[in-house]
């Protein structure tokens, strides 16, 4: 969680910083704060709020002058979200000034240490003593004094660093928090994600763990945590500028919802070649493949739901038990994960805290780990044994969509693969299936176009503070995903029930006017959750139905229903949720949410 930004050039810092924030606002949006140099001095200005907030203080960065400068948007760990709180912090001389995403674990110890000494703390953040012992370490090189701090620190952080004695200079430090350097003519950059620094540049430099960098208008020099110099690769940024605007619509969220079919075909089309599917990016041999006994799916979130939805299709097709885990629970379970298990780690920002922990505990078991993820040199991408990037072009809303269903694809395509290196499908089922993919695209498209009445129906369901989303099976597995997609952006209480256990339980709490979503797609157990439909309407629930058009018995029984295209029951997910996304979306605009960045939320989740 948490953004940071950092500019030294030739034109005002604080506007370019602001900017950026913005961009980085989906990261947290609690706090947010800006640090110049002028006239070798520093200038602050914070506030607890949006950045709107802050760019009204600062007269939308007007009255801070200064060429270098540092800026935070913050997602508050240790503190609530006040103006102390928020970062920059400085420290007691005025010297120094602090930008940092992640924690410092042993922060506790660092304070008492450093309150001993005899420095003054003003807010509850861990971050604050880094600052301090910059202050205490610090003799006249600020590069001296980072490294010296930086070994102190456990925990993760990215930090931006200024210092009133270098005023064309900005440091910045990554230890398992993401961080990029932005190369520009005359001046640089480096941000948490490129988001910000795309509309200035697309020539960026991944920094690493335990990289370091001092940055000046016309140089970037970058060193290891013992001082040695490095030589890192320049990479270019595909996307524009365009792909992090709204480009129209009122909603990042519902931009993204709109973009999914191109979204999951450019997933798909640069693997599927001459009617098979190929995965140039992944070496697995015969050896490693045939090998596999077992599948662990892990991640958090959409990701671990999506995850939940591959997992049919991946055991039906291949033949390997799949077993999905949250990635929280999987780091603290004594997986049963060895050299035979295949790990796929799912996650859109490649950043997640948990799912980064649970990748390297299954790898210190002797799994290969095959990440499925969005953003290009994350740091899941970098940790895994294999990559398959999902090309959905950056997610702004914090509520993921185009993310999920491009990794549901994702594990679609690599059933269908694996299912054909180790010779479990016939010639015929997988030219099928295959096909059957390959229409996805066309298929979210349909689905898109055919739902004109949610709007209407949200206005109908919004006033509800409840909501119940049953299906089984791979229905079941779009109820999960379909459920918190309405909780996140529309604060109704919503819970995804496998449709048969219902009568478990939870059938005590349907009464009049209750509404339930019934997710009806998968063809071969549909009976059934109508059934479990004609239960609950007994007990008085308003049941919205899922189902593909020619459901006709589905029409009698539902109050309401949203019409599906005709689909493969174990290729739907990517489809299914697609009126979910916009119910959801439609249910939290009706209640007046602020729909991309709901309370409490932030959408790289880089703390455990
Ligand atoms: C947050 C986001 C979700 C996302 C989850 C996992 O909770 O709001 O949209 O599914 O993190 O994130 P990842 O980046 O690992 O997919």
């Amino acid at each position: 969680m948490c953004g940071i930004v950092g500019y030294t050039g030739r034109a005002n810092a604080a506007p370019i910083l602001l900017d950026g924030l913005k961009k980085l606002e989906y990261r947290g949006y609690d706090s947010a704060g800006v640090a110049v140099i002028n006239d070798k001095k520093l200038f602050v200005s914070k506030t607890a709020g949006r950045i709107s907030a802050l760019c009204e203080k600062t007269d939308n960065g007007e009255n801070l002058p200064g060429f270098t400068g540092i800026g935070h948007t913050r997602w508050a760990t240790h503190g609530a979200p006040t103006d102390i709180n928020a970062h920059p912090h400085t420290s007691n001389d005025g010297k120094f000034a602090v930008v940092h995403n992640g924690i410092i674990e042993n922060y506790m110890s660092l304070k008492e240490e450093l309150v001993k000494k005899g420095y003054e703390f003003e807010s509850q953040t861990d971050t604050e003593v880094i600052v301090h012992l910059l202050e205490m370490y610090y003799t006249g090189d600020v590069k001296i004094a980072l490294l010296k701090t930086a070994a102190r620190l456990s925990g993760s952080y990215a930090l931006g660093v200024i210092c009133s004695d270098y005023s064309e200079k900005v440091f910045a430090v990554r230890e398992a928090s993401p961080l990029i350097i932005g190369l520009g003519v005359g001046e640089n950059y480096f941000a948490s994600d490129v988001t910000a620094l795309v509309q200035h540049t697309k020539n960026v430099i991944y920094m690493d763990d335990g990289d370091f960098a001092e940055i000046t208008p016309d140089d970037v020099k970058i060193f290891d945590f013992a001082g040695k110099p490095k030589n890192k690769p320049v990479n270019r940024i595909e996307w524009d500028i365009r792909a992090a605007e709204k480009d129209g619509y009122d909603h990042f969220m519902l931009k993204e919802i709109m973009e999914q079919p191109r979204a999951v075909r450019d997933t798909l089309s640069p693997r599927i070649k001459d009617d098979r599917v190929c995965f140039d990016e992944i070496n697995l041999t015969d050896e490693d493949i045939n090998k596999i006994n077992r599948i662990v799916i892990t991640a958090c979130g959409s990701a671990y739901y999506a995850g939940c939805a591959g997992k049919y299709t991946l055991e039906k097709l291949t033949g390997i038990p799949v077993i999905t885990e949250l990635a929280s629970e999987l780091r603290y379970s004594q997986p049963l994960i060895d050299d035979r298990t295949l790990v796929i780690v799912l996650s859109q920002s490649g950043e997640t805290a948990d799912t980064i922990a649970a990748m390297k505990e299954c790898k210190k078991r002797g799994a290969k780990v095959l990440s499925v993820v969005n953003v290009v040199g994350s740091t899941v991408a970098k940790l895994a044994d294999y990559v398959i990037y999902t090309w959905a072009g950056p997610e702004i809303a914090v509520a993921t969509t185009k993310g999920y269903t491009t990794q549901v694809t994702v594990l679609y395509l690599l059933a269908l693969y694996i299912a054909d290196r180790s010779g479990r499908i016939t010639p015929s089922d997988y030219a099928e299936t295959l096909a059957s993919i390959q229409k996805i695209p066309q298929l979210i498209r349909q689905a898109l176009s055919m739902n004109s009445a949610i709007p209407t129906l949200a206005k109908k369901y919004h006033i509800h503070n409840s909501m119940f989303f049953i299906g089984r099976n791979t229905d079941y597995a779009v109820a999960l995903e379909g459920a918190l997609k309405m909780k996140e952006i529309s604060y109704i209480h919503a819970e995804a029930y496998a449709a048969g256990e219902l009568k478990h339980g939870t059938i005590a709490l349907i009464d009049d006017y209750q509404p339930v979503v019934a997710l009806c797609c998968n063809k071969a157990i549909m009976e059934k959750t109508i059934s479990n439909i004609i239960e609950v309407k007994a007990r008085g629930a308003q049941v919205l139905a899922l189902a593909e058009k020619d459901s006709s018995k589905i029409v009698t029984i539902a109050d309401d229903i949203i019409f599906m295209p005709e689909m493969d029951d174990y290729l739907a997910a990517p489809v299914e949720i697609v009126p979910l996304q916009l119910l959801a979306y439609y249910m939290a605009k009706e209640n007046g949410c602020d729909i991309d960045k709901p309370k409490n939320l932030a959408k790289s989740v880089t703390v455990e």
